[in-house]
């Protein structure tokens, strides 16, 4: 599925429309250029699930975690990571198994320590605040993410 944001405050829009489809243990994948927009989409989601006060770029904590609504936010960068095995210093897979809904951004630079189960967003950056962003399910589950957010975003376009 792809879909195109035109600023960045529509990127944030769209990140809210996946919002409303997330359900306990999905996990979404962000891939992108810096700068590309994959925090804004967080923040998106962010607001739309009820969290209060700042959303922050996780490049330097590598996870940033969120009480909201519907239980708990995780905000991965995996960005400044060094190796594959820094990630069982932060409890990586017990993080993405613990019920949550978790966002990861840089997550093609470990494409071996992606879950089975997970729905990848590609956002590349054109020119004036354009930015094309890419859908791609890689689980039963995550089609069913997929089309729902593709449905509830057309529906508030
Ligand atoms: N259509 C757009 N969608 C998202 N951000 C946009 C858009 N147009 C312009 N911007 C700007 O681009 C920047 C995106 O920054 P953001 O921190 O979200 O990128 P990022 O992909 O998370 O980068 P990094 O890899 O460094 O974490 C913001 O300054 C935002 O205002
Ligand atoms: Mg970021």
């Amino acid at each position: 599925m792809k879909l195109v944001s035109h600023s960045a405050e529509e990127t944030k829009r769209l990140g809210a429309a996946l919002a409303a489809c997330l359900q306990p243990g999905d996990v979404v994948v962000l891939n992108g250029d810096l700068g590309a927009g994959k925090t804004q989409f967080v923040q998106g989601v962010a607001e739309a699930l009820g969290v209060t006060g700042e959303v922050t770029s996780p490049t330097f904590n590598i996870l940033l975690t969120y009480d909201c609504a519907s239980g708990v936010l995780n905000h991965f960068d995996l960005y400044r990571l060094e190796s594959a095995e820094d990630l069982d210093d932060i409890g990586y897979w017990e993080v993405l198994e613990g019920g949550g809904v978790s966002f990861i951004e840089w997550g093609d630079k470990f494409p071996s320590e992606m879950p089975d189960d997970y729905l990848e967003v590609a956002i590349t950056s054109g020119t004036d605040g354009v930015r094309s962003i890419k859908a791609q399910p890689h689980s039963t589950r995550a089609q069913e993410l997929c089309a729902c957010w593709g449905q509830v975003a057309e529906e508030r376009a």
